[in-house]
């Protein structure tokens, strides 16, 4: 089984967002998908909820009450969704379901230093330092042409871990979300512009190169 987390310690920075729509993305490639929530806020329970029964299933566990203990055998790939403030201990032991993190990035002053620091920090977790996890940035909610996403970009691209994809702000993510549904399942007409955005993305997350 494949473990994709989904982690940032800085809040609202669009942890479930992603991780609903990693779950979705291959949930719909015809993938056995497990969503775990470590964040008592319910985000991803909450979504799971709202899916559709005609959709691909996706099978919720609540990782803030019993760990991965009801996770189903034979999924092929468990999402993650982590908890804002996630540090020190409780950082490390959730790293360790980890194979591959993904982390997001506002284009705001306050959202860049506050990754630089849990980058730092989740680059010092052991098993990271043992080469054990793969880490790759995405920055979220991006305004093309405004100057702060220019300055992320930069950042991003210096922090000296894969800089996989710019997502845009977009109404297609709280819509999605509101139907239980990931934006690969939005209408194409709807929803390209964001598929395009993803394609790096779930290229990396399928390579070979995201696995430790
Ligand atoms: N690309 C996007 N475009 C538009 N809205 C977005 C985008 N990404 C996230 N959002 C919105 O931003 C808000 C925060 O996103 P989300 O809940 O995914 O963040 P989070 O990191 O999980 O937050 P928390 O730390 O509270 O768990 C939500 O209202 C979500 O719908
Ligand atoms: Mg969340």
């Amino acid at each position: 089984m494949r473990h994709i987390m989904v982690m940032n310690a800085k809040g609202g920075c669009g942890k479930s967002t992603l991780a609903t729509n990693i779950a979705s993305y291959f949930a719909t490639e015809g993938a056995a998908v497990a969503l775990a929530d470590y964040d008592p806020q319910r985000s991803g329970l909450d979504w799971i909820e709202r899916r559709p029964d005609n959709r691909a299933k996706i099978v919720g566990v609540s990782g803030f009450d019993d760990g991965l203990r009801r996770v189903p055998r034979s999924a092929d790939i468990l999402v993650i969704d982590a908890p804002a403030r996630t540090h020190n201990k409780e950082l490390a032991d959730l790293v360790k379901h980890a194979e591959t993190i993904i982390v997001p990035v506002l284009p705001s002053t306050i959202d860049m230093q506050a990754s630089d620091r849990f980058i730092k920090e989740l680059k010092s977790v052991g098993k990271v330092e043992k080469k054990g996890v793969k880490i790759g940035v995405v920055a979220n909610r991006v305004r093309e042409y405004t100057l702060i996403f220019e300055e992320l970009d930069e950042y991003l691209t210096a922090a000296r871990v894969p800089y996989l994809a710019a997502l845009r702000e977009a109404q297609n993510y709280v819509r999605a979300y509101t139907r239980g549904l990931g934006i690969f399942e939005l209408p194409e007409y709807l929803a390209w512009p964001d598929w395009e955005q993803w394609d790096p993305l779930v290229k990396w997350l399928r390579s070979k190169r995201s696995q430790p």
